[in-house]
This record gives C-alpha cells, sequence and structure tokens, in this order.
C-alpha cells in the first residue's frame, strides 16, 4: 500500500514550477481521437490519470509515445475499437470523455457506466441526453452505455447543470456534426475553454470559447494538431496552501492567474501576501496565522470544489470560525474525520464544514479517500507537529505529478513509503 511521512513543522522555501493541468490533459487525450492522424501536445503532466488514458486509447488502436519531458505525440490514423470497458473506466471516471468523439468518428461507442465515486454519484445523465438531442440512439445495457449515430446532427441544447464532462463531451460530439450545435449553461472553466481552443487549432469552428454559450458549426472534417497544455490551477492553488499553512515564502513559475481569481481573493482574504511577479511568476508568503475566511463551492469563475478540502486544512489554523460549503459534490467533506483525528475543531452538517481553528495540528496515521482529500491530509502533515503517515496516496499520484517531490525540493520533509496491509477503515 502506497503511503507517504511527512515531517511537520517545516517551512516551506524557493521556488516550484506548475505542472500541466490534469483535466485539461484528459480531454485533449480524447479530442485526438476526432482526426485520422498525429497529434502532439506538449506540457502534459506525467502522471496515473494520463497513462491510463493512453492505455484506453491504445486499447482503440491508436499509439502514443512520450517525446522527452511532458511532450505526448498521439497517432489516432487506425482506430478499430469502440469499448471501454468497465475494468479500465472503474479507475477513472474521466474514460467518459471517449463516448462524444467516438461517436462522432466512428458512429458507435460502448463505453461502461462510471460507478460512483468517493465523492458522489456522479451520474452521466447530462452526457447522454445531449448526445440523444444530437440524434445519437442510447441504450443501457448491463452497465454499458451503447451509442450509436449514422451522422450527428447540430441541436440547441441547453444543460441541467453546467457540467465539465458533459460540455466537454458534447463540444467533441457536435463539431463534425451536421448543422450548428448551441450548448446553453454550458460548463466554462478554464480547461473547458481549453479543449475549444484546441478544437480550434484542429479546424473545428466555435463561438464562446470560455462562455456558458457554446456555438458549434460543424465541419466536414478535422486536422491533426500541436499544443501545449495549460499549466494546473488546482496544483498551483494546492501549492499556496502549502506555503501558508507552513509560513513560506515559495516563488511560484508558470501559472495562470487570470485562472485562479477566486482562490487568490480568498487567500487574501486570510491575510496570505499573494504578488504576481509577471511572466507566470508569483511569490506567495504566508508568514502569520491566517484569518478565518467563508468559503462555497461554485462552478467557476466561483471558488472551485478541487480546492475545497486544501483551504480547509489552512481554516482549521486559523483565528476564528470559518464556514465551509460544498455545493458541487454531495460527498466531499470525507477528508474532515481524517484531519479531526489531527486535532482540527470541525463540524459537518449536510455538505457544510464549521472549522473553528485551533493553534496547531498534530501528526497522526490518517488514510486518504480521493484525490483532493489525500493532498489536503499531506498539506496537514506539513503544518502539524511530529510526523503524520498519510496511506493509499496512489490517490496523490492520479491527480499530481511528483507533488511530494516538489514540497521536498522546497524544503519539506517528506517521503514515499511502502506500508504494509492497509489496516485503516474499510472501503
Ligand atoms: C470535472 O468532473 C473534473 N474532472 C473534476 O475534477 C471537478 O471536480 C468537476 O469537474 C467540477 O469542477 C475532470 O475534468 C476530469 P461535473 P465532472 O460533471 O465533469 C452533476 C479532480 O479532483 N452531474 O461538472 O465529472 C455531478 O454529479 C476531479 O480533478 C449530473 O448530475 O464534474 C456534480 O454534482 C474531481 N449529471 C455536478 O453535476 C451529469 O450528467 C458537477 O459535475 C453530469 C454531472
Amino acid at each position: 500500500m502506497k503511503g507517504i511521512v511527512v515531517e511537520g513543522g517545516e517551512r516551506l522555501v524557493g521556488e516550484v514550477m506548475v505542472s500541466g493541468a490534469k483535466n485539461a490533459a484528459l480531454p485533449a487525450l480524447a479530442a485526438a481521437l476526432l482526426v485520422e492522424g498525429t497529434c502532439r501536445f506538449t506540457n502534459v503532466p506525467r502522471l496515473r490519470d494520463v497513462e491510463t488514458f493512453r492505455g484506453l486509447l491504445e486499447k482503440l488502436g491508436a499509439r502514443l509515445h512520450w517525446r522527452g519531458k511532458g511532450e505526448l505525440e498521439v497517432d489516432t490514423s487506425s482506430i478499430e475499437g469502440v469499448t471501454a470497458p468497465y475494468e479500465l473506466v472503474k479507475t477513472m471516471r474521466a474514460s467518459i470523455l471517449i463516448l462524444g468523439p467516438l461517436l462522432a468518428r466512428m458512429g458507435e461507442a460502448v463505453v461502461s457506466l462510471p460507478g460512483g465515486c468517493a465523492i458522489g454519484a456522479r451520474p452521466v445523465d447530462l452526457h447522454l441526453k445531449g448526445l440523444e438531442q444530437l440524434g445519437a440512439h442510447i441504450e443501457l445495457e448491463h452497465g454499458y452505455i451503447k451509442a450509436r449515430a449514422r451522422r450527428l446532427k447540430g441541436a440547441r441544447i441547453c444543460l441541467d447543470i453546467p457540467t465539465v464532462t458533459g460540455t466537454e463531451n458534447l463540444m467533441m460530439a457536435a463539431v463534425t456534426a451536421h448543422g450548428t450545435t448551441v450548448i446553453e449553461n454550458a460548463a466554462c472553466e478554464p480547461e473547458v475553454e481549453e479543449l475549444a481552443l484546441i478544437l480550434k487549432e484542429m479546424g473545428a469552428e466555435i463561438d464562446g470559447a470560455g462562455t456558458n454559450v457554446l456555438t458549434i458549426r460543424g465541419v466536414k472534417e478535422l486536422r491533426p494538431a500541436r499544443y501545449s497544455i495549460m499549466p494546473d490551477r488546482i496544483e498551483a492553488g494546492t501549492l499556496m496552501v502549502a506555503a501558508a499553512v507552513t509560513g513560506g515564502n515559495i516563488l511560484i513559475k508558470g501559472c495562470r492567474l487570470e485562472h485562479m481569481e477566486a482562490v487568490l481573493g480568498k487567500l487574501r482574504e486570510t491575510g496570505m501576501e499573494i504578488s504576481p511577479l509577471g511572466e507566470g511568476e508569483v511569490r506567495v508568503v504566508g508568514d502569520h496565522v491566517p484569518r478565518s475566511a467563508d468559503v462555497k463551492t461554485l462552478p467557476y469563475p466561483g471558488f472551485p470544489t478541487d480546492m475545497q478540502a486544501q483551504f480547509m486544512v489552512l481554516m482549521t489554523l486559523a483565528n476564528g470560525l470559518s464556514v465551509i460549503s460544498e455545493t458541487i459534490f454531495e460527498n466531499r467533506c470525507m477528508h474532515v474525520s481524517e484531519l479531526k483525528r489531527m486535532g482540527a475543531d470541525i463540524r459537518v452538517q449536510g455538505s457544510t464544514a464549521i472549522v473553528n481553528g485551533v493553534p496547531r495540528l498534530g501528526g497522526a496515521p490518517v488514510m486518504a479517500t480521493d484525490l483532493r482529500a489525500s493532498a489536503s491530509l499531506v498539506l496537514a502533515g506539513l503544518a502539524a507537529e511530529g510526523e503524520t503517515v498519510v496511506s493509499r496516496t496512489y490517490h496523490l499520484e492520479r491527480g499530481y505529478e511528483d507533488l511530494e517531490g516538489k514540497l521536498a525540493a522546497l524544503g519539506a520533509k517528506v517521503r514515499k513509503v511502502d506500508l504494509n496491509e492497509d489496516l485503516g477503515q474499510q472501503e
């Protein structure tokens, strides 16, 4: 069982480069299915979910090769398969992203229904409803989505919820559909905007990238693209909180602050000094006890749900009471019970956590339950007195490129370990 041991109390200093964004790289790989040829993506983070997605595309007949650091070549000249099996989808829900492009390219797709996950039921009903509006015939059988479409046709789709991967799936299905598609109440996360830019690089005709209304005029065919993946705003936010909870002073390079306004605003509200230096560089200083601040997670440009657990760690050390409301997922407070074992004073009512700041946390053995919870437990370990052992950190490896290496380079005492059979709570 993979684990991470953190010896708390070290102040982080130095500089760190942010990796490419996981949630931009995965849809980019899916979009490659739309073209017959070789796409080349740079600044691709080398993390477990990217490798899993690579395996999925290769299963469909694609050939992928790493050409140097962060450079991934994706050859989708010959795609034979149309099936994403349960064994694979259950390890990575983002596999659902091949549904739209496979339908567009092959006229059919058989994708396992992604089950729920630790943070919620995660239904895909809006993906399927939108694809049916585009003319797809969809059947659900034995846990699989069986989709067929001779030729997708443009439609006006209004999403009940601005679903990120739902918007991405529908955009990819619409770019070669016959006619024009309008997606209203579309997600406008930077990663969704990035996918629109990648598709336009392939020759797609899309207006409204980065807004809640996307207009897509179907084109006959697309061409392979070269594209550099945007930096990961959630990793950048995680590193900022690492500086805050250790009273550190770090220079973060390669981030796009315009994608992080809600997070920057909240961190400044707690008293953090955040000084943009231009060219994607920002100095963050957290050398005092943070002030408490309330947070409500919302679709972009609101405060991102993927930063909720990390921000909560900072609030466990704040002077005062903060209210953290999770509105996107129904069960994204599982890090709370682990933080309480480290001495945090938190009460949860539904999806709202009331955090009463304490002077210090104490190291303890804790268990990660999902990707961002595992990051939050490492952050808590950095701030805690004594040793924290975080188990099940395979979650962390799914979504962060060598986070422990980056933290260690900033002076943190963190190291990977192999724990014997994990005796923590049952799944
Ligand atoms: C994406 O997940 C991200 N994953 C998540 O990041 C992120 O937390 C989430 O967007 C919200 O920003 C990737 O991009 C690969 P949603 P996604 O569809 O698309 C409900 C991480 O840590 N919903 O926007 O699955 C859903 O249940 C991961 O990197 C439906 O009801 O999220 C949720 O309550 C975690 N029906 C809400 O919408 C649907 O058909 C938002 O989910 C689709 C979604």
